[in-house]
Formats: structure tokens, sequence, C-alpha cells
């Protein structure tokens, strides 16, 4: 993927937010309440049943979420939304969407009206052809306060009230589609400045906020620490029954990320899979999450895994093969993470899929 700036954001978005705090900014509180600090209930059979229907799903990666579409060389297109549903081929998207370098600078977050459209264009097509999406909120760098790469900089003190002002927007804009076939996944990998407490604090606003437009839609939501299960005791959810967990697995991470130029020290190429031990650990994050899962009374599923293209194709259809069955031995359900960049199930210069890859997941 590109990190290059996108000067012509710039442009647009400039004059929306001065850079000194503006000591007119409402509390969060006044703004977005908490939700009240009570146990969560457990989740209604619908959730469960919703978390079940996602069965073997596709991360459309590299798309929505890039700084704007078809920066990373990729977007949403007929041909990708044309491959759901078809030979076998899932009917469960997952739609990373960057919705903050779409939206005006100032705590008011007012979203793009194009990229909202495009947006609306992109989801209605995919629930057309019958599918279930999970909209999500992916790479708000600044809140979690990594580097920007191509990110605009706001001023710190409104960055949680635009995450809460997206949100609001959206829950509202969405509030109408199929209760059933379209969820909202919170925010994708929460970490750095948002582990632990301040992430339970934004979802439990988050969730509040969003259940004003959308009483009992399905909302996904994920530990800290880049959703990972071991931060899933750290998790704090809301009294709330309409909730799905999520977890992301890369384990083992020196072979999936292998040669991943976004990673840095860069890991190594030459790595393999999937010996004894390497089993154990992908096994171990998954029977964790199924337990923690069970504790905090809540379906659970894998919203990503995958492993990039400087391993071998060999051993990724060897880890694919074996992180499904190996899911699916736990009744959970996934996400192969994506559809046609560097980790892509389908090779887009070809246009078709990558065979051996393809079978392993969904055949
Ligand atoms: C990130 C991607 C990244 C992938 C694997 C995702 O959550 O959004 O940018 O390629 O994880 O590292």
């Amino acid at each position: 993927m590109s990190f290059t700036r996108r000067t012509a954001l710039l442009g647009l978005l400039a004059g929306c937010a001065g850079a000194r705090p503006d000591p007119a900014l409402p509390a969060l509180d006044a703004l977005y309440p908490r939700m009240p600090d009570a146990p969560a209930p457990g989740a209604t059979p619908r959730m469960r049943e919703i978390c079940a229907s996602f069965g073997r799903g596709i991360n459309f990666g590299n798309m929505l979420d890039a700084p704007a579409e078809g920066e990373w060389g990729l977007r949403a297109s007929d041909e990708f939304i044309g491959l759901v549903g078809e030979g076998g081929f899932t009917r469960s998207v997952r739609l990373p969407v960057r919705w903050s370098n779409h939206a005006s600078r100032d705590a008011s977050a007012r979203i793009d009206p194009a990229f909202f459209a495009r947006v609306d264009e992109v989801l209605d097509q995919l629930l057309a052809r019958g599918c279930t999406v999970m909209l999500n909120m992916h790479h708000y760098h600044q809140l979690d306060g990594d580097p920007l790469d191509s990110e605009l900089r706001v001023d710190d003190a409104v960055l949680r009230h635009r995450f809460l002002a997206m949100w609001g927007q959206i829950a509202e804009r969405y509030a109408a589609r199929d209760g059933n076939r379209l969820v909202f996944e919170v925010y994708n990998e929460a970490h750095g400045l948002q582990d632990g407490p301040p992430w339970n604090d934004l979802m439990s606003r988050a969730v509040r906020l969003i259940r004003r437009s959308n009483p009992t839609r399905g909302l996904v939501v994920g530990s800290s620490r880049w959703n990972s299960v071991d931060a899933l005791t750290q998790l704090v959810l809301p009294p709330d029954p309409n909730l799905i967990l999520t977890v992301h697995s890369y384990e083992p991470f020196e072979f999936t990320h292998q040669g991943a130029t976004w990673v840095r020290p860069v890991k190594p190429t030459g790595v393999d899979c999937c010996g004894a031990p390497q089993l154990a650990r992908m096994h171990a994050v998954l029977d964790k999450a199924v337990s923690e899962a069970a504790r905090l009374g809540y379906p659970v599923f894998v919203g990503e895994f995958g492993a990039y293209e400087a391993a071998p194709m060999p051993a990724r259809v060897r880890y694919a093969r074996a992180m499904r069955e190996a899911m699916e031995q736990r009744g959970l359900s996934w996400f192969w993470w994506e559809l046609a960049s560097g980790f892509g199930v389908y090779d887009p210069k070809a246009h078709a899929m990558r065979q051996p890859l393809f079978e392993a997941l969904y055949r």
C-alpha cells in the first residue's frame, strides 16, 4: 500500500478547524453520554444467528479504507462486487471505511456528501446482491496516536468528538437498512492511546449514540490492542444485548507478515508454515476467543486473518486451510483479509481467483 500524502484533500478540508482548542467545545458527557455502568446482559439469540450467518467472509480491504478510494490501487469496483455470491464465493463482506479522512476537521466531523454517496452506492450494491455487510470505521490514526501517513491532523481536543459525530451521521443514514444483513463495527483495531479504559469509554458512548437511531441493530465490538484476544480481559461491555464480539488473529505473525513494509522493523522473508508449534499458537488464540466470549456471554467471530504475498503461495495455502479448519471446528465465522490486494484471494490483474487459496478457504 502507499502512504503518499493526499494534498487534494488538504484543500478540500482546509479552513474547517483552527489550530487552537475551542473553549466552547462541549464536554463529551453532555453531547455523548456513556451507557449506564451496569452488567452486560449477554447476547440475544438473534445476535448468535447473525454471527453464525457470517460464515466464510471476505474483507473488502484497501478500497474505502485507503486515504482516498483508489490510492492503494483498488476501488470497490463492479468487478469485485460482482464476485460475491458467485462460484462458491461468500456473500459476507466486511467493508472497512476510513471516514475520518472524509470529514471536517472540527468537532462536528461533517462527512463529505460525495463520499457518503459513494459508500451508499457500494453498500446498496452489496445488499442488493443478498450480502450480509459489516460496515466499520477503519484507520483514524491520530485517535490511536499513530503516525498520520496521509491523514489530516486535527486538534487533539476534538478527536473523540469527531469519532462520535461521525458515528451519529453514519448510524442515522443507514438506520433503515436491513436489520439482519447490515451490522456496524464500531472501530477496527483500537490500540495505542485507546488501549484499555479509553476504548471502553469511547465504545460505551458510541453504543449509546448509535442506539438512538438503531435500537436493535447488531453492533460488532472488539478489544483494544488491535482486537487481540489477550485484551478481551480488559474489555468492558456496555449493558446491551445486541452486540457481537470480534477478534483478529495473524499468528504466527512472523509468517503472516513477513516482508510487510508497514510493519517496522520489516520481518524477514523465508518463514514457513505451519509446524506444530505454529499450529499450537494459532489454536491457542482461537481457544481463548471462544472461552472469553463464553465468559462475556456474547458470540464471537474472527474479523481478520490472512497471510501476506511475500510468503510462498503453498505455505499461505497451508495456513489458510489450517486456520479455516481450526475456526470451523470451534464454530467460528471468519473473514479473510482481504480480497484483491497484498493478501488477496483474487488476482485483479488476471481477473481470477487465486485457485489454491480460494479452494483452501471457500470450497
Ligand atoms: C489493516 C490493514 C493491514 C492488515 C494486515 C488491517 O487491519 O487495516 O492495513 O494490511 O490489517 O496487517
